[in-house]
């Protein structure tokens, strides 16, 4: 059994990544930090920054877990800006912008960067599905309009079912993330 920092101010997410990575035996010690957010392109680079930024303050070893949701018939809109978008026009703005459009397919990514000072390291996950017609009101975020796919239910709906993590872009990051971090502290 291991203990790390997980720094993050999203309650819901940190409770979704206490409950996948004690699955695995990684007891997450929260912290709930303000950490500045670079303008990129890139989750990864976002999430490699954030979990320096994060180091600076706790000055252990940490991982932070940045994501977005990417509609391809919007090339990929909100994406890096998922946070900004959900803030401002919300899920009923992309429900709107999609109105006409009959492509709904998505992909939500998820990217985990650890930094303990001297080791720098991502982990990405991604699951493909659609935006649905209209706003189911379970779950936080985006997981009242995103369908997963291999399932007709939402995030929000699977969350209330306890089958979130089956589907969930986090799941598949922290997962390649723990495979890594065992062999890591194995040999360090
Ligand atoms: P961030 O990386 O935590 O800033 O996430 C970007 C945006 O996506 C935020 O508005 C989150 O609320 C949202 N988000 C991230 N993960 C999920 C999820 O699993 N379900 C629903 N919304 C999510």
């Amino acid at each position: 059994m291991t203990s790390l920092h997980f720094a993050s101010t999203n309650r819901n997410k940190s409770m979704e990544v206490n409950s996948i990575l004690s699955q695995y035996g990684v007891f997450i010690k929260l912290s709930n930090i303000n950490l500045t957010e670079i303008q990129s392109d890139s989750i990864k680079d976002i999430a490699l920054e954030k979990s320096k930024s994060a180091f600076q303050s706790i000055a252990e070893p940490v991982i932070v877990e940045d994501d977005g949701l990417f509609i391809d018939e919007l090339n990929g809109f909100p994406g890096q800006y998922s946070s900004y978008v959900l803030k401002t026009i919300g899920t009923e703005g992309i429900l709107e912008l999609l109105s006409k459009i009959k492509n709904r397919s998505a992909s939500f990514k998820s990217c985990v960067a650890y930094y303990d000072g001297k080791t720098s390291k991502s982990f990405e996950g991604e699951i493909k599905g659609n935006i649905s017609k209209g706003c189911i009101l379970n779950g936080w975020g985006y997981d009242p309009i995103f369908i997963p796919n291999g399932t007709s239910l939402t995030f929000g709906q699977l969350q209330i079912q306890n089958v979130k993590e089956k589907f969930s872009h986090r799941a598949k990051a922290l997962k390649v993330f723990v495979n890594w971090y065992d062999r890591f502290v194995k040999h360090s």
